[in-house]
C-alpha cells in the first residue's frame, strides 16, 4: 500500500513545506536490491576492555568488502584487520553538516565488560561517533548473554546493553537502525548470518532488537552466501498475497524451492504466485482436519527443510461482542492448525534434521490489543510455542523462531480506519509502516543455513514500534 504523506515530504515541495512547519519527515529506507551493492563504506569499531569478539569481527568485514576503522577505544582493530587482510584506518568524525566519509554502519565490542564501572569507552564511542553515521546507517552492539554470566554484576552491566542500544534508535532517527546481538562464549564465527543481515539494507525495518547466538553441536553445513538455500524446500502458509507472497518471493531468490499453501478460494492468485517462481502450489485450508496428513503425504517424497507458518486471519470485536465462531476461527487458523501440521511433519520425519520452522506472530501478540483478545492470544501463542519447542527441536538440529511484525503495508491493515492506520504507521523510530518484504528478508535470515545459533527467539519487524516495547 501507498504511504502518501512519506511520498510528499520526501519530495521537493514537501520537503521545504515539512521542515518550515516542523513536521517529522520519515525516511526513505534503503533496501536490498540484487543488483546494488549490499555492503559497502566505512564501518567505525570501538570496544570495551577485554573484546572477544573482535577477531570474528574482522573477518567478518573483511569478507563483506566494508572497511573498518578504529575507534581510540579499539586499539586492538588495526593489527587484527590487518590479520585478515582488511583495509583499515584510524576514526575521523564527520565535520556537522558534511555528508562526506559518513559511516554506514558503527560496532561495539562490549563482550568484555564485567560491571557497570566499565562503560566509559561505551559513551565515548557512541558520543564520538553518532554523529557521524550517515542515513540508514548501522549500530550493532555486541554482548555476552546475561543468562551465562559468572555473576550478578556482569549481568547487570550486560543487561544493561538492551536499553543503551534502544535509546540509540529511538535518538539517531533518519532510518538508522541500533541492535544488540548477545554471542555466547565459543558461538562467535556463527554470528556472521546474524551480523551480515543486521548491516545489511535487508534489515531496513528491524529495530531495537536483542538478538541470541547460541553455540551448537554439529559443523554447519557449507553454503553460497549468494544463494544460501540452494536445494532446499521451504513450505510457505498464505503464500497468495501479501507478507506470504513475499515470503515466498525472497525465499526462492535465495535458492529454495518453495512449496506455497493457501485456500482454495484463493487458488487462482497461489497459482500466479507460484508460477513465477517455479514454485510448487498446494490449494489447502491448513484449518481443514485431513490438512496435516495431506500435506506429510504431498511432501513426503522430497522431505522439507523450511516451514513458514505465515498464514493467518483477524476477526476484530471486543470480547463482549466476539462470536464463539469468531474466537475458535482465528485461534484455530493462527495458532492451532501450526501446531498439528508440526505435529504431522515432525512426526513422518518430513521436516529434515537442520530443518528451520518460523512462525509469523505480531507485536499484538505481544502487547495485546482492544478488539483482539482472540488474534493476541494466538499470536501470543505463537511466541509459546517457539519458546516451548525450541531445546526439544534442538536434538534433531532444527531451529524454531518467531517474526512480530508491527504495522506492515498490506491488504490486512489497508482495511483498518485511517486514524488508527496512521497511528500505526506512526508510532515507530521510523515514522513509517514495513513492507511484506522487510518481514520476508528477517524470515530468510532465520532461514539460512548459517543461522543455526539462533532458536527460541521473537524477532519483531516493527521499525521500534512504540507498541509492546
Ligand atoms: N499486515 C500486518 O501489518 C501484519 C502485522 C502483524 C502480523 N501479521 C501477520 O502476517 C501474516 C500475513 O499477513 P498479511 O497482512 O499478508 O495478510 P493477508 O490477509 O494479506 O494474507 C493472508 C493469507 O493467508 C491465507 N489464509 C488465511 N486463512 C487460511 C487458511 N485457513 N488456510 C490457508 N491459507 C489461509 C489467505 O488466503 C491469504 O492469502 C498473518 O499471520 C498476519 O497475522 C500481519
Amino acid at each position: 500500500m501507498n504511504d502518501a504523506y512519506l511520498n510528499f515530504v520526501n519530495s521537493p515541495f514537501g520537503a521545504r513545506l515539512a521542515g518550515s512547519l516542523g513536521l517529522p519527515k520519515p525516511e526513505v529506507l534503503r533496501r536490498y536490491h540484487a543488483d546494488r551493492p549490499e555492503f559497502e563504506g566505512l564501518v567505525a569499531v570501538g570496544a570495551g576492555p577485554q573484546p572477544r569478539i573482535l577477531d570474528a569481527l574482522a573477518g567478518m568485514i573483511a569478507r563483506t568488502g566494508m572497511t573498518g576503522v578504529a575507534h581510540e577505544s579499539a586499539g586492538l582493530w588495526i593489527a587484527l584487520a590487518h590479520r585478515h587482510g582488511l583495509m583499515t584506518g584510524r576514526f575521523e568524525p564527520v565535520e556537522r553538516g558534511s555528508t562526506q566519509g559518513r559511516m554506514s554502519a558503527l560496532l561495539f565490542d562490549a563482550t568484555g565488560i564485567e560491571d557497570v564501572t566499565q562503560f566509559d569507552s561505551l559513551y565515548a564511542f557512541f558520543h564520538d561517533a553518532l554523529r557521524s553515521l550517515g542515513k540508514c546507517g548501522r549500530i550493532v552492539v555486541f554482548g555476552r548473554p546475561p543468562q551465562g554470566c559468572a555473576n550478578p554484576r556482569q549481568w547487570t552491566a550486560q543487561r544493561a546493553l538492551e536499553g543503551f542500544t534502544r535509546s540509540l534508535g529511538k535518538e539517531a532517527r533518519r532510518g538508522i537502525t541500533s541492535n544488540l546481538i548477545y554471542v555466547a562464549p565459543g558461538a562467535e564465527a556463527l554470528a556472521e548470518t546474524t551480523v551480515r543481515f543486521l548491516l545489511s539494507p535487508r534489515s531496513a525495518y528491524v529495530s531495537g532488537l536483542a538478538v541470541h547466538i547460541d553455540t551448537v553441536t554439529r559443523a554447519l553445513p557449507d553454503f553460497d552466501w549468494k544463494r544460501p538455500l540452494a536445494g532446499r524446500r521451504a513450505l510457505v502458509t498464505g503464500a497468495a498475497r501479501g507478507i506470504g507472497a513475499s515470503i515466498a518471493g525472497v525465499l526462492a531468490a535465495e535458492g529454495a524451492h518453495v512449496i506455497g499453501v493457501d485456500i482454495p478460494s484463493a487458488k487462482d492468485a497461489l497459482d500466479h504466485t507460484m508460477r513465477e517462481l517455479n514454485g510448487t502450489p498446494l490449494a489447502f485450508d491448513i484449518a481443514a482436519p485431513e490438512t496435516p496428513a495431506q500435506l506429510a503425504a504431498a511432501l513426503d517424497e522430497n522431505g522439507i527443510d523450511i516451514i513458514v507458518h505465515n498464514a493467518g486471519i483477524t476477526k476484530d470485536k471486543t470480547i463482549a461482542k466476539m462470536t464463539e465462531t469468531a474466537w475458535h476461527s482465528v485461534i484455530d487458523i493462527n495458532l492451532a492448525a501450526q501446531e498439528r501440521i508440526d505435529d504431522a511433519l515432525l512426526e513422518a520425519g518430513t521436516l529434515r534434521h537442520g530443518g528451520r520452522i518460523i512462525g509469523v506472530s505480531s507485536i499484538s501478540g505481544i502487547a495485546g490489543n482492544p478488539g483482539q483478545s482472540n488474534y493476541a492470544t494466538s499470536k501470543a501463542g505463537v511466541i509459546g510455542r517457539v519458546q516451548g519447542m525450541a531445546s526439544l527441536l534442538g536434538e534433531r538440529q532444527i531451529t524454531i523462531n518467531a517474526v512480530a511484525p508491527g504495522f506492515i503495508e498490506t491488504q490486512m491493515t489497508a482495511k483498518i480506519p485511517f486514524a488508527i492506520r496512521e497511528a500505526g504507521r506512526r508510532m515507530n523510530s521510523m515514522s513509517q509502516g514495513g513492507q511484506p518484504v522487510d518481514v520476508a528478508q528477517t524470515i530468510a535470515w532465520l532461514a539460512h543455513p548459517g543461522s543455526a545459533g539462533v532458536t527460541g527467539q521473537v524477532v519483531r519487524v516493527c521499525g521500534q514500534s512504540l507498541i509492546g516495547a
